[in-house]
């Protein structure tokens, strides 16, 4: 019999990198095989994005590339999955002129392997969109490639419906996995080599195993692999406690980085965008951050040329990053989402010429801020994780250091998924430069003095990405997006 094969984009956050692993896994145990080819799969899937519209142009325009291979492969089952899925719904098959034939939400994903039968035996198109309260997929164990980073979704869906965010209507209502599962499944993956766990959620701060807390949590996985490093992302300024502070700071393989998404300095703008915090709530949170933590590296999430943000408000926002110094930020044009409250009430009054020239101030901004922060690390230590190659050359490596900076190096002896001591040596906004410490040879490597200022790996974030490289989720470059 002709072998079964699945071929998976992925587009958007973490959280879709970990979904596309739960399918795999549950397509795996269905008897399908995953592959990196298109040409041939079986099926063939987009796991989408919708938080911005670009996110959702670049699906659009990825189908009609794919309209050949489904002309090619006419038994093939194309298939949209993830946030666009349930936002847009049928929309998808009526518009896209038949191509698509399954339209799968991110709370229906048990439901692939029934649905790609009947998909078949009936020549119709299919679609589950149910949202759950419940699903958390939590007795499946995700289909990971080999690798040292690895990630657990420790909860699903967003209740904190930000006005212009579509998340709270796309993964539905929060709800989070057990504590004593996911501890497990760090143990698990502590014996498969994996060295960096990163666990994730849309709103961590909300997480509730039956009174169980972040922190709790949090604490429980540090100790499960006190040898493997714990991330995670992302946290809601409103929720951020003392007791998540504490935990940070005394367990030595929490990572001590932290991203925070602000969205604007100005608490008008924050109010229309029901963040639910002021400004001075959270310049509180960081000066208890950097209290606890003098060396955490911070960094956030910004949106310009919201709904009636005015030059003034802008010049709020300006002032907040230089106040709090972030090491880096993903920063965006406001991105009207139909369903949301912003996109129901409020007019989107800032012309796309103003959004981009904001825009381009706080990027600039924000480069010569990351550039002064990175400056002060010359000369510093770090351990860091080896991951591999640079994009650059063979010679030359790079890893992360616990506050989440690529720091590139000549390789020597260093082997991925150790943890080795470096020394900074050179620095540009975007990336350290530096030499093994624990390695004689290091010594006699000459520096990168000569080379001008290389910027690697330049990455994008959340929904700019076209398929997530799954080890690259250090923060880099602010990337222009939209
Ligand atoms: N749950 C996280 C963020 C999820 S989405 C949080 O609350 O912080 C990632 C980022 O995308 C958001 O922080 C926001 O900066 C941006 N974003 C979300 N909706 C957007 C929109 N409609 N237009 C532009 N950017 C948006
Ligand atoms: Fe969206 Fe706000 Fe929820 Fe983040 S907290 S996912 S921005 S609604
Ligand atoms: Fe969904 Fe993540 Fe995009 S939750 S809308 S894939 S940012």
């Amino acid at each position: 019999m002709e072998k079964k094969t699945v071929y998976i984009e992925t587009y958007g956050c973490q959280m879709n990198v970990a979904d596309t692993e739960i399918v795999l896994s549950v397509l795996h145990k269905a008897g399908y095989t995953p592959t990196s080819e298109l040409e041939g799969a079986t099926l063939a899937f987009m796991n989408t994005c919708a938080i911005r519209e670009n996110a959702e142009e670049k699906v659009w325009n990825r189908l009609e590339h794919w309209r050949g291979f489904k002309k090619r492969n006419p038994d093939a089952v194309v298939g949209v999955l993830g946030c666009m899925a349930e936002h847009l719904r049928k929309d998808i098959i009526k518009s896209s002129m038949s191509i698509v034939d399954l339209v799968v939400g991110p709370d229906e994903y048990r439901k692939l392997p029934t649905l790609v039968d009947a998909t078949r035996a009936t020549a119709e198109s299919g679609i589950a969109v149910k949202l759950s309260r419940t699903e958390t997929y939590d007795d499946i164990m995700p289909f990971r490639a080999e690798g040292i980073s690895a990630f657990i979704s420790v909860m699903r869906g967003c209740d904190k419906f930000c006005t212009f965010c579509v998340v709270p209507y796309t993964r539905g209502r929060e709800r989070s996995r057990s504590l004593t599962s996911i501890a497990d499944e760090c143990k698990q993956l502590e014996q498969q080599g994996f060295r960096e766990i990163t666990l994730l959620g849309q709103n961590v701060n909300s997480y509730d195993d039956e009174g169980k807390d972040f922190s709790d949590l949090l604490a429980a996985c540090a100790r499960a692999v006190p040898n493997v490093r714990i991330r995670y992302t992302t946290s809601h300024p409103q929720d951020f406690d003392q007791k998540l502070i504490d935990t940070m700071a005394s367990h030595d393989n929490i990572c001590k980085y932290i991203h925070l998404p602000i969205q604007s300095g100005s608490d008008r703008i924050l109010k229309l965008m029901n963040r639910t915090y002021t400004r001075d709530h959270y310049m509180g949170i960081i000066e208890k951050i950097k209290l606890a933590m003098p060396n955490a590296a911070m960094s956030t999430d910004i949106i310009v040329g919201f709904c009636t943000e005015t030059l003034d408000d802008h010049e709020m926002t300006k002032s907040v990053m230089r106040e709090v110094e972030y090491e880096g930020a993903y920063m965006f044009n406001y991105s009207p989402r139909p369903n949301t409250k912003a996109y129901d009430t409020l007019a989107d009054d800032v012309s796309l010429e103003e959004k981009s020239r904001r825009l381009n101030e706080i990027i600039v901004l924000q480069n010569e801020i990351s550039a002064r922060k990175n400056l002060i690390e010359v000369g510093g230590e770090h351990t860091i994780l080896v991951e591999g190659r640079s994009k650059r050359n063979e010679i030359e490596w790079k890893g992360r250091t616990d506050t989440n900076k690529t720091v590139i190096f000549p390789r020597l002896d260093a082997e991925v998924g150790e943890y080795r001591r470096i020394c900074v040596t050179r620095a540009t906004s975007a990336t350290l430069f530096g030499q093994l410490m624990d390695q004689k040879e290091s010594k006699t490597i000459m520096p990168h003095s000569d080379r001008g200022e290389v910027i690697y790996d330049a990455l994008p974030h959340v929904g700019s990405a076209v398929s997530i490289d799954r080890q690259n989720h250090a923060f880099e470059l602010p990337v222009i997006n939209s």
